[in-house]
């Protein structure tokens, strides 16, 4: 069966969950101190979570999804030719823009997003998909959509590595906010699902705990065909 380009728009009672939870993981951050706390973590958590796992990318075009103050972007920085930063919160774009002002190399594109699409980036555009430590609180109907412009805004033989929650295995039903580490509903197999309903092909699942919770989390590694 060939891919569906897009999911199918939600029921209404599923519309109001999917902006429910755009809303909510918008500011969930922005009033706290996790992003100067964060950074302390960035340079651990690179070296050994996230760089062995990423190392035979193409990072020429490359999208930082849910970027925040940009602590992953300037890990990704010195290996792009161009990097996409896109974060549903304002304040976040507008933190990026300060920190790589000076960035002169690379072509930098900020976006303020509606929390679940892509449209600014053209077909095919991207060599590389990244997100860290964001899609975790992402409920499955915001995960799905996602992943399906993934599949359009990414070249044939692109390649993808997210860090996403997998309470949802245990726990479908599940309210965010009530879950440990706000993790949300999602898991390793709805993302796998996604994927292949979307045309893209899964290189490896693993998961992994976070704090003292194991199996929270799962890093999905990802490819487009071609
Ligand atoms: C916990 S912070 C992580 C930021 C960054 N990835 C990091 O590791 O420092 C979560 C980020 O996701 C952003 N965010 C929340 N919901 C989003 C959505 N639906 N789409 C895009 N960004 C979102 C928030 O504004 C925030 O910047």
């Amino acid at each position: 069966m060939p891919p569906t380009p897009h999911p199918p728009p939600p029921p209404p009672n599923e519309h109001s969950r999917l902006t429910k939870n755009v809303e909510e993981t918008r500011n969930s951050h922005s009033q706290s101190r996790y992003f100067a706390n964060a950074e302390q973590y960035m340079d651990v958590q690179w070296r050994a979570k996230i760089e062995p796992r990423i190392r035979d990318g193409d990072f020429s075009s490359t999208l930082d999804l849910a970027c925040g103050h940009g602590r992953n972007a300037a890990k990704l920085l010195p290996m792009c030719k161009e990097l996409w930063l896109v974060d549903v919160n304002d304040h976040c774009i507008e933190a990026c823009r300060k920190r790589f002002v000076d960035a002169q190399t690379v072509a930098i594109h900020y976006h303020v997003n509606d929390g679940c699409s892509l449209s600014f980036i053209p077909d095919g555009r991207l060599t590389f998909v990244y997100s860290w430590d964001a899609m975790v609180h992402f409920d499955t109907l915001v995960v799905e959509r996602y992943i399906h412009e993934f599949a359009r805004v990414m070249a044939p033989g692109a390649r993808g590595f997210i860090h996403h929650s997998n309470y949802g295995a245990a726990h479908p039903d599940s309210n965010w906010l009530d879950n440990p580490h706000w993790r949300s509903n999602t898991s390793r197999d709805d993302v796998a699902r996604y994927m292949t309903a979307a045309g893209l092909e899964i290189v490896s699942q693993e998961l992994m705990p976070w704090g003292h919770d194991a199996d929270l989390d799962c890093l999905t590694r990802f490819r487009k065909p071609g």
